[in-house]
């Protein structure tokens, strides 16, 4: 895994509380690598740190602990011309398609934005690059001259991408990129993120709390939870034969039709609220809410392991057809 784009090692993020007497374990130690040309997908319920951990893999978020490596050197260590140009190499979207433009800007000037920080070619060609971006987006010439509340979400979702690719990144985290978007568009915005991966050799870190999204377009995917990673695998295992019983959970409940194959038979009830990431149950910290936890899951933390090749869960009992611990 050395080819590696993201390296990821025992990253731990953690913010203070308001009242400054706790902290916050938004990240709680996760370790995983994503190649050139893939797009790993990143799921989980509300709160459990996908945002941190994907502006952290784009520097926009320090790590508390742990090393976040982009091909294989931490950025933070490069000098200051360098760490820029990295820094444009992975890029993130936001799910609030309002986020990255300014009302007062044309969409032309909103995407040439990027290359007129940088500087570097002269305006007559930024110009030119914004335009073939726009092109390239699906959005006519005549947006160009357009201001974004003369938008829908998923035209202005559509700039945010010409915006972003106009600096020719390497990797872009898509945090919850269709969650603000009508059903009947998503699709468009799915499939323009594949063609564009297919044409630049893109690689994506997906995040979402949609199993649908996440399924159909990751080669990976790592369900999330309360800071940690759960499971890691590729779509077909991991849908297929969840080993985590927190995946099986979110499969079982997943209201929008997968494949009966996919299906996992009996529907599991996920009762209760996430824990607070500020005190984590000890052991496994799944374990208030499995209907499969044993006493030495609140006294031993469950070991990352992989079962099948290229398939991991952290859970003392997972791959065990016996409920016996592996
Ligand atoms: N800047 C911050 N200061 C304090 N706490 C934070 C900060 N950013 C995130 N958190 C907390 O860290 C935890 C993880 O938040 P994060 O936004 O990463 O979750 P998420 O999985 O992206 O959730 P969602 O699906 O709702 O977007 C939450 O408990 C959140 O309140
Ligand atoms: S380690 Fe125990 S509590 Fe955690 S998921 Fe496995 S069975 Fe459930
Ligand atoms: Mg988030």
């Amino acid at each position: 895994m050395t080819d590696a784009i993201v390296s990821v090692e025992d990253l731990r993020i953690q913010f203070p509380t308001q009242n400054g007497r706790e902290t916050v374990k938004a990240v709680d130690g996760v370790s995983f690598s994503v190649q050139p040309g893939e797009t790993f997908g990143i799921i989980g319920e509300s709160g459990s740190g996908k945002s941190t951990l994907g502006r952290a893999v784009v520097c926009l978020q320090k790590p508390t602990e742990g090393r976040v490596l982009h091909h294989g050197t931490d950025p933070n260590s490069l000098p200051g011309a360098d760490l820029r140009r990295r820094r444009r190499e992975y890029q993130i979207i936001f799910q609030d398609p309002n986020a990255a433009l300014n009302p007062r800007m044309t969409i032309l000037r909103s995407v040439r934005e990027p290359l007129d920080i940088i500087g570097t070619a002269p305006r007559v060609e930024r110009e030119r690059i914004a335009l073939g971006m726009l092109d390239l987006v699906g959005l006519p010439a005549e947006f160009a001259a357009r201001y974004p509340h003369e938008l829908s979400g998923g035209q202005k979702q559509r700039v945010n991408i010409a915006r972003v690719l106009t600096v020719r990144p390497k990797l872009i985290v898509c945090d919850e990129v269709v969650a603000a978007l009508d059903v009947s568009i998503r699709a468009g915005i799915l499939n323009l993120f594949a063609d564009l991966q297919r044409e630049f050799g893109l690689t994506y870190l997906f995040i979402t709390h949609d199993l649908a999204v996440v399924s159909h377009v990751s080669s990976r995917i790592a369900v999330m939870y309360l800071g940690c990673f759960m499971e890691l695998g590729p779509p077909e295992a991991l849908l297929r034969r969840p080993l985590h019983p927190y995946t099986q959970a979110l499969l079982s409940a997943e209201p929008i039709p997968l494949p009966s194959s996919m299906r996992t038979g009996q529907r599991i009830i996920l009762t209760g609220e996430i824990p607070s990431p500020t005190n984590p149950p000890s052991g496994c910290r799944f374990r208030t809410r499995c209907r499969s936890a044993q006493d030495v899951c609140a006294a031993e933390i469950p070991t990352w392991r992989e079962i099948e090749p290229g398939h991991f869960a952290a859970c003392h009992f997972a791959g065990s057809a016996t409920g016996t611990r592996s």
